[in-house]
């Protein structure tokens, strides 16, 4: 790297190769932009990176929303409602639920444009998109924000499909938590890697769609009933969450003297968490002030790996409270080598290695120790980060991660992800022209330029 060349030469270079890249992902259905494909890499290992993915979109859809954009995000947002009726049925189900996709694709065929999506039956491993729709409806609620198109955003057909989201989620099956059980691989992490039951992920979006329907949701009448659902568990989930998944040096000393097998309502191990299945790493790692939601729960199962991006969603929407959400930005800070290391950020920390690789990922070459969703450093969740920072007055830190991304990223060619401890090499198997990397870099200049962003998009933590 040239010494000579500052800092704000290099961003408007690399911002401008980021819009060149996002604008060329663009995908088109009946003469209206719709979406972005993943990746712009020929050689992308998997055939399905040329598709528009939902998760991989909103980034994109941030851009142009503050882009003035506007067209775009309304174009994908109806298109998504439109795939979802080509779900097919399944055979021996009654009433399938009807999801949002995981991504969508138009191809030419006898000369005509063919949308073809896949909800969780053609994608690799045959995961269920969970995570597809919680994103449709906080995109909804940003673009309503951004635009004021509350007409859109009360259609009969926008309506209709929030009602969905909700039914589905919110429908009795054997839950006896507030939290929402879901499927291994359900989310960003869409490979085996021990994420099933209850992930963070997937509950911070979940505290984050229950909050974006509540405002969306016309009033009256008709929505009484599913409001009130709606209010009630959304308040259980943030109390189980505060009171089950957070750790910190306090807790974790409760937890390493627990008591087992106590039953009855009142006590202070409920899920019979065995203190001898706490890994060591933690006691060393977690710092004496810091403190961070932990990954996973459920009975006899504290997963205490540390997930940026369900942390980083939780101080964003306001699941994690304010105390909480400044001690999280305190463990990046405190374990910064970790986290940020030379590329931002780690998607999980830390990486599982041998027995227990083999048997929580299946034996997975795409996810050996600090790859991939294993350890591995995933730029795209960089906007997240600075976020949650600009938020708390921590300017510093966003500057300090931005710096790292913005010396990098554009010049090794927006790869998906790296590896290693430290995010030193781009990933072995990591797609070049990844869209999401692009775009989480442009976001990040436009918040650290106007941070009242923010707030206009929805984003404010809890007070
Ligand atoms: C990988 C990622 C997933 C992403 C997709 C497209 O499957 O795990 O989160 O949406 O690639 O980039």
């Amino acid at each position: 790297m040239n010494k000579d060349v500052s800092l704000s030469e290099l961003t408007q270079d690399g911002i401008a190769a980021a819009y060149e890249l996002i604008n060329s992902a663009i995908v088109s259905y009946e003469g209206r932009e719709v979406g972005t494909i993943a990746s712009h890499d020929p050689n992308a290992p998997a055939e399905n990176y040329s598709e528009c993915f939902v998760r991989d979109f909103v980034p994109s859809a941030i851009v142009f929303l503050l882009d003035g954009r506007t067209e775009i995000v309304r174009n994908f947002l109806q298109l998504i409602l439109r795939v979802r009726d080509m779900q097919e049925e399944l055979a021996g189900h009654h009433n399938l639920p009807r999801v949002m996709p995981a991504s969508f694709r138009v191809t030419i065929r006898d000369g005509k444009e063919v949308l073809k999506a896949d909800f969780g039956d053609r994608a690799i491993g045959r995961v269920a998109p969970v995570d597809s729709m919680m994103w449709w409806i906080i995109l909804l609620d940003f673009y309503v924000r951004i635009t004021d198109d509350w007409e859109f955003a009360h259609s009969p057909e926008c309506q209709r499909g929030i009602r969905m989201i909700m039914g589905i989620c919110l429908r009795d099956r054997f839950e006896v938590f507030p939290t929402l059980l879901v499927p291994d691989a359900s989310f960003m992490i869409d490979r085996r890697m021990g994420v099933f039951g209850h992930p963070l992920e997937i509950q911070s979006l979940f505290f984050a769609s229950l909050r974006c329907a509540q405002t969306l949701l016309v009033a009256g009448k008709e929505n009484e009933p599913i409001l009130e659902m709606i209010s009630q568990r959304k308040n259980n989930l943030v109390t189980y969450v505060h009171d089950y998944y957070w750790l910190d040096a306090a807790r974790l000393n409760e937890i390493h003297r627990f008591e087992n097998e106590l039953f009855g309502k009142e006590n202070s191990n409920a899920f019979n968490i065995y203190p001898e299945s706490i890994p060591e790493w933690v006691a060393e790692w977690l710092p004496e002030d810091g403190g961070y939601l932990v990954g996973n729960l459920s009975p006899g199962r504290l997963d205490v790996r540390f997930f940026s991006f369900g942390n980083l969603l939780a101080v964003l929407f306001g699941l994690a409270s304010r105390n909480q959400a400044t001690r999280i930005l305190d463990v990046f800070e405190m374990r910064w080598p970790d986290l940020i290391g030379m590329m931002p950020l780690k998607i999980c920390y830390p990486a599982m290695q041998g027995t227990e690789w083999h048997l929580m990922t299946g034996s997975d070459p795409k996810n050996t120790p600090w790859s991939y969703h294993n350890g591995g450093n995933w730029p795209c969740l960089l906007w997240t980060f600075v976020s949650a920072c600009l938020n708390l007055d921590r300017k510093d830190l966003a500057l300090r991660a931005m710096d790292i991304a913005y010396h990098r990223l554009p010049g090794d060619q927006w790869p998906e992800y790296y590896d290693g401890r430290s995010g030193r090499l781009v990933g072995r198997r990591a797609n070049y022209h990844q869209v999401w990397s692009a775009s989480s870099l442009i976001i990040c200049k436009k918040l650290v330029e106007d941070p009242s962003l923010l707030a206009k998009l929805g984003m404010t933590p809890a007070r």
